[in-house]
């Protein structure tokens, strides 16, 4: 009997183990940890959280408390909302008390030596073997009651008394989720992980059962606000029948402490044909607003604020009724203003149909920010922040800071972070933020000389401002994981982090959320410790190097790379590129004069090209390719050549790391996650190849090392269009160099399509008998093609084309950098006159394309 017993419960420990980790619960899965019994008996039995509405944070602090109790430690804590309640429970070792400095005091809890608390900030305080959980209001208190669980869940529970204040009053999220969107309601503009959790058909969805789970992640790193459409908004949003749906949204993030805030556009009265104008000096139009204004806060008494993009890509604005920004922010500031509202006005204003890049030598569009908001400091409404992308152009792998934080000494500002990864390999490659943003928030614009970090000028605390603070865009999807990516959530944790506290560091913040995500076991921690802080490094030396911008393909997708799209595109993000030269020129003396918009030490610091460190040099000088690196002995040239064959090289091992966790994390986060890791280690060989053949072509400077794409041949392909065809055709990719030496065979016909090729000797140099071998095709995403590769008529292997349904990236809808891919056998034995075919079954656009074969010994890079 006792024997059954024990095999039940190992059955059960054992089922438990192997569940499956979807991703839902992002960081927030209160497994159970190592040394949980030590700890059981160090945390109170009974828990009393000092409001017992259902809707307040001070609740859910309780419910949180007891169930990541149970599950983290096994812990069997009760809970009561009231102190007279307590007495019940006076068996249970300690209580912990969780609520409000307010609702401590109307209990007459003695808090001790009362703590320095701001806004959302909390005090934790032990005592013997109680609890005091105090935040200086609810929502405080929730996070308070986070921060004891993220101990707890990283296996340790303090003694000494703690307070945490954030940095910032504002902390948002921002989605960029479409109520309407041509036939595509419903869908997350640059989200990468499924449709919206907020709309669907045009409306607010019935189901929003996600909504409360988002806000709990949100809430549990401090996030305070949620803007839940696009900033590219549609008029309906304030439709009564919209502002009812935004009602229950925010209905089911209150409990979290998380406030709800929408886009507006700037056209709404015209566009819902309710007037003929949207002037922000017409009385009626202020009218409109102050009507639909006052009918949203009939739903949503908390609402938090409205986010407008206005004057820029395309999107209507005050401007044209000759206007000012401020003008137009304050419209919408007043009527928010009595209800204790906030309008985030985007600083992001831009117009580069006015930019000539042939012609006019000093048109940059960086330069826009600061010349829209020129003599506006001061004129805003006390309630408006003027939220900033962190770079002056568009999230781009390195940018400077914008130097438009230096220019509002009087407005309230506040930095635009993205946690989505629209450049950056959109969820699909790695790419942990922590040093980007760090190099941005601690920039430092030395005002009148003094230092002027940019995370100091938006808290507050350079200009003595009230508000200000953090937007991100982070743009979750129906998708499990939420991102699309089990470590892409780390930057949704990580931003919670660091608006909460910037001097945070960015390796601890990837251990503690490894810790919750997955587990404790070191190997774990170390590897995706390890590739997350390599991921920035890595990623932009295979993409674009310098300071030149990310190089992926700027007119469409955002994705792929297409070094060919930088120059002569209608969005004024150029290089300027040509057969000699490169990079802009942002000097004051002859180029762009951006340069010239930072104060004077900072201005003089990048003005002059002996003082720009090299990781900007192209941002903000152009050079000739030869121009010699002051950081390293390399060219400018060969630093792009070196450059993408490290970070390829770099991205090869990701895979083979993750792989020796096998057996050390969860079957389906390590299955999900690998098979990212093999995708990105393929697709950063295109990048490298494409760009690097992009420059040779144009610079005609060969690699000093003569490798592959930059001078030299490939040593371990077969170039797909040398093989024999049958039913397949030579074509050229578009853009030519997102092909291996330009060219590539795709299925003429409906039909089956074949290559053959004979393994010639002087692939196969090596000693080893059995080899590595990668075929580079083309995944086109409407249709699923198939292919088989045989070696001597033996089945090596067989693949669709399937990923527009494993991976989110914008859909690759051409044979470009988007779809080209590799897939990778290994341990193939190989010889010489060996016959390689591969047979290919187009399905509609999937043409069943092939770029190459590759053969190699184990361990290379080819
Ligand atoms: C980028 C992005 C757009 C977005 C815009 C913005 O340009 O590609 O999708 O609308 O930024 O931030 O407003």
């Amino acid at each position: 009997m006792y024997l059954w017993l024990l095999f039940c419960v190992s059955a059960l420990q054992y089922a438990v183990a192997a569940q499956n980790v979807t991703g839902i619960d992002g960081w927030l899965r209160y497994a159970r940890i190592p040394n949980a019994d030590s700890l059981r008996g160090q945390v109170p039995g009974h828990i009393v959280a000092l409001n017992d509405s259902e809707t307040s944070p001070v609740f859910t602090a309780g419910q949180e408390l007891m169930s990541g109790m149970a599950g983290i430690l096994g812990a069997n804590a009760d809970v009561s909302y009231s102190m007279s309640e307590k007495g019940s429970y006076r068996n249970a070792t300690g209580t912990l008390i969780v609520g409000s400095m307010d609702q401590f005091e109307g209990a007459s809890i003695d808090m001790g030596e009362e703590p320095e608390l701001i806004e959302d900030g909390y005090h934790i305080a032990f005592s013997g073997s109680d609890v005091h959980i105090i935040g200086s209001n609810q929502r405080g208190a929730l996070y308070g009651a986070f921060k004891l669980l993220a101990w707890l869940a990283q296996g340790r529970l303090p003694q000494d008394s703690y307070t945490s204040n954030p940095d910032a009053p504002i902390r948002w999220g921002n989605q960029w989720d479409n109520l309407q969107d041509g036939g595509n309601h419903g869908s997350v503009e640059r989200g990468y992980a499924g449709d919206s959790i907020f709309f669907k058909d045009g409306g607010v969805r019935e189901d929003l059962s996600r909504v409360p789970l988002y806000a709990r992640l949100l809430a549990s790193v401090g996030i305070n606000a949620l803007v839940v459409n696009n900033v590219n908004a549609n008029e309906s949003m304030v439709e009564p029948r919209i502002v009812e749906g935004l009602g229950r949204i925010a209905d089911l993030m209150r409990p979290y402490g998380v406030r709800l805030g929408m886009s507006l556009n700037f056209a709404t009265p015209e566009l819902l044909g309710v007037l003929d104008t949207f002037d922000p000096f017409d009385e009626s139009v202020i009218q409109f607003w102050q009507d639909r204004t006052d009918l949203i806060y009939s739903h949503i008494p908390d609402m938090a604020g409205y986010l407008v993009k206005a004057n820029s890509e395309g999107q209507p604005g005050p401007l044209t009724y000759n206007r000012t920004l401020a003008d137009g922010a304050n419209l919408f500031a007043r009527r928010v203003q009595p209800y204790g509202g906030v309008v985030m006005f985007r600083g992001f204003v831009y117009d580069s149909t006015s930019l000539n890049q042939t012609e006019d030598w000093r048109a940059d569009r960086a330069n826009a920010a600061v010349e829209f908001f020129d003599g506006l400091d001061g004129s805003f409404e006390d309630n408006v922040v003027v939220q900033i992308k962190y770079g002056p152009i568009d999230f781009q792998v390195r940018e400077p800071a914008s130097p438009l934080f230096a220019h509002l000494q009087n407005t309230a500002t506040a930095i635009e972070l993205q946690v989505t990864q629209e450049y950056l390999g959109q969820q699909c490659h790695v790419f942990y933020y922590a040093d980007l943003w760090k190099s941005v928030l601690d920039w430092d614009m030395r005002y009148e000389e003094k230092p002027s970090l940019v995370r100091d000028i938006i808290a507050g605390r350079r200009f003595n401002q009230s508000l200000g603070g953090y937007a991100a865009v982070i743009n979750v999807g129906l998708n499990q994981t939420w991102l699309g990516s089990h470590l892409a959530m780390s930057n949704l944790y990580l931003y919670g982090r660091m608006s909460w506290d910037p001097t945070v560091s960015g390796e601890d913040v990837i251990q503690d959320w490894t810790r919750m995500t997955f587990n404790h076991n070191p190997d774990v921690i170390q590897t995706i410790k390890e590739i997350s802080m390599e991921s920035w490094p890595t990623y932009e030396n295979y993409s674009g190097n310098l300071g030149i911008q990310t190089l992926a393909d700027i007119t469409g997708s955002h994705y792929g790379p297409d070094p060919a799209s930088q120059d002569g595109n209608p969005w004024g993000q150029w290089t300027r590129a040509d057969t000699f030269s490169i990079g802009m020129d942002r000097t004051v003396f002859n180029g762009t004069g951006f340069a010239g918009q930072y104060p004077a030490i900072v201005r003089n610091k990048y003005d002059n090209i002996s003082t720009t460190p090299d990781d900007l040099l192209l941002w903000f000088h152009h050079v000739n390719y030869t121009y010699p690196l002051k950081e390293s002995d390399e060219t400018v040239i060969q630093h792009f050549y070196n450059a993408h064959y490290a970070g390829a090289a770099n991205a090869q091992t990701y895979a083979p790391r993750w792989e020796a966790l096998k057996g050390k994390m969860n079957q389906q986060q390590y299955e999900e996650q690998l098979y990212r890791l093999i995708y990105q280690g393929g697709h950063s060989i295109v990048w490298r190849d494409t760009i690097n053949q992009f420059y040779y072509n144009l610079s005609s400077i060969p690699d000093e090392q003569n490798r592959g794409g930059c001078g030299g041949d490939f040593p371990y392909r077969i170039e797909a269009e040398s093989m024999e065809l049958d039913g397949y055709n030579v074509t050229i990719a578009e853009p030519w160099n997102t092909a291996s030496s330009g060219r590539l065979i795709a299925a003429s016909s409906n039909d089956t399509a074949t290559a053959t090729a004979t393994v010639p000797d002087s692939l196969l140099t090596s000693n080893s008998s059995t080899y590595d071998v990668a075929v580079n095709y083309f995944d086109v995403a409407i249709g699923i093609a198939h292919w088989t590769l045989y070696l001597n008529d033996r089945m090596i292997g067989e693949w669709k084309g399937d990923m527009e349904y494993r991976l989110g990236h914008a859909p690759a809808v051409a044979i470009n950098g988007d779809s080209n891919t590799r897939i990778t056998f290994h341990d193939v034995k190989v010889r010489s006159g060996d016959v390689l075919k591969i047979v290919g079954e187009p399905e509609r656009e999937d043409v069943a394309a092939v770029d190459y074969i590759s053969i190699f010994p184990p361990g290379v890079v080819d």
